[in-house]
């Protein structure tokens, strides 16, 4: 009788003390007050001792009877507190599937990326394989194969950045023209040859369009039976589709050491056409290429025999291209990594 009086009076104390918790760090705490190490279960247990051997059954069920209740009634109510907490986060959490998604911001291509690929599509096209070469280049590969010995005039415009070393053997590349040196060089046959090397160049220029560092691609044919009209027909094409059908093509007569003859390209202005406008300076024309036959001691000098072979060489400044194409006055903006500007470039059709 006694006993059971104690069991309701444990019963109730729990379900005083469960009224009041609200974490489960409460529920822990009121654990420990009934079936901890000083907990009032715990203490009942040890009444064990004291009771006569006949009763000894009675009272473990007893005690038993009280610990699975204690243990059920807190089981029950961290079950009911982890399902409220489980719902409130459901309910802040929920998800409005009406919202738009949110875009993946993408990058876009550089413009001289873009303008190196057109380059480069177009003359793959045509048969022609994509030459890279190093930029720290030798003199000799950068001047003295390319007919332009120590201090030939021809230097002074790209007589530039040097390396330190004793005897001022390498520079960083001033033209793409070193790539005529290094593929005849390599053709260990000494066979036909059609590359293009697209590629960064370094030179002691800096104002609106004249950068120290720039692109160019430098185009070389050599085979046999190879003309000038072979050079003009391959000028022609590659000027119309980077700058369009209507564009024309003119050809003058002018000077590069490593070719003969040589020819500078202009083609008519593409902003008014031809008539005359700011950017041609009047004239209806631009300058963007130069040209010739490759000179037979270039071609000696990489060791094919002038005689059987001809070949012709081109090569242009691509950010030229790129400014005329997408209309860009500066070319230091090119280089200068200005989001604001990149972001012009963007693909406007995945946005
Ligand atoms: N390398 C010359 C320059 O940087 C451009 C050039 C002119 C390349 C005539 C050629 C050429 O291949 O035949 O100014």
């Amino acid at each position: 009788m006694e006993e059971n009086m104690e069991r309701e009076n444990i019963i109730l104390k729990l379900e005083e003390k469960l009224e009041s918790v609200t974490t489960k760090n409460d529920i822990a705490q009121v654990k420990a007050y009934f079936l901890g190490y000083d907990g009032v279960v715990t203490k009942m247990s040890m009444k064990m001792k004291e009771i006569p051997n006949e009763e000894k059954p009675r009272f473990g069920k007893l005690l038993n009877e009280i610990k699975n209740e204690v243990v059920a009634r807190l089981d029950k109510i961290t079950l009911e507190m982890e399902e409220k907490e489980l719902n409130e986060k459901l309910e802040k959490d929920s998800i409005d599937i009406t919202l738009p998604g949110r875009k993946i911001k993408r990058g876009s291509l550089h413009p001289m990326t873009r303008i190196e690929e057109e380059f480069e599509d177009l003359f793959v096209s045509m048969g022609y394989q994509v030459y890279t070469g190093p930029e720290i280049e030798s003199d000799e590969n950068c001047f003295q194969k390319l007919n332009i010995p120590k201090s030939h005039p021809a230097r002074d415009a790209q007589d530039t950045f040097y390396l330190k070393d004793e005897f001022e053997k390498f520079l960083l590349r001033s033209q793409t023209s070193t790539a005529q040196a290094r593929a005849m060089e390599e053709n260990k046959e000494k066979g036909p040859i059609r590359i293009v090397c697209p590629g960064k160049v370094y030179r002691r220029d800096e104002d609106a369009t004249h950068s120290h560092q720039f692109m160019q691609i430098e185009g070389l044919v050599i085979d046999e039976g190879v003309s000038m009209a072979d050079l003009k027909g391959t000028l022609e094409l590659f000027c119309k589709h980077i700058l369009g059908e209507k564009t024309k093509v003119r050809f003058r007569p002018s000077f590069f050491p490593f070719t003969e003859p040589s020819v500078e390209v202009d083609v008519t202005c593409f902003k008014c056409g031809g008539s005359g406008c700011s950017l041609c300076k009047n004239t209806g024309w631009i300058e963007v290429l130069g040209a010739g036959m490759v000179h037979p001691n270039v071609l000696e000098m990489g060791g094919y025999d002038s005689k059987k072979y001809q070949g012709f060489a081109f090569g242009t400044g691509m950010d030229r291209f790129a400014m005329f194409k997408y209309n860009i006055p500066d070319i230091r903006t090119i280089y200068g990594n200005d989001i604001k500007f990149l972001e012009q470039f963007d693909r406007k059709d995945v946005d």
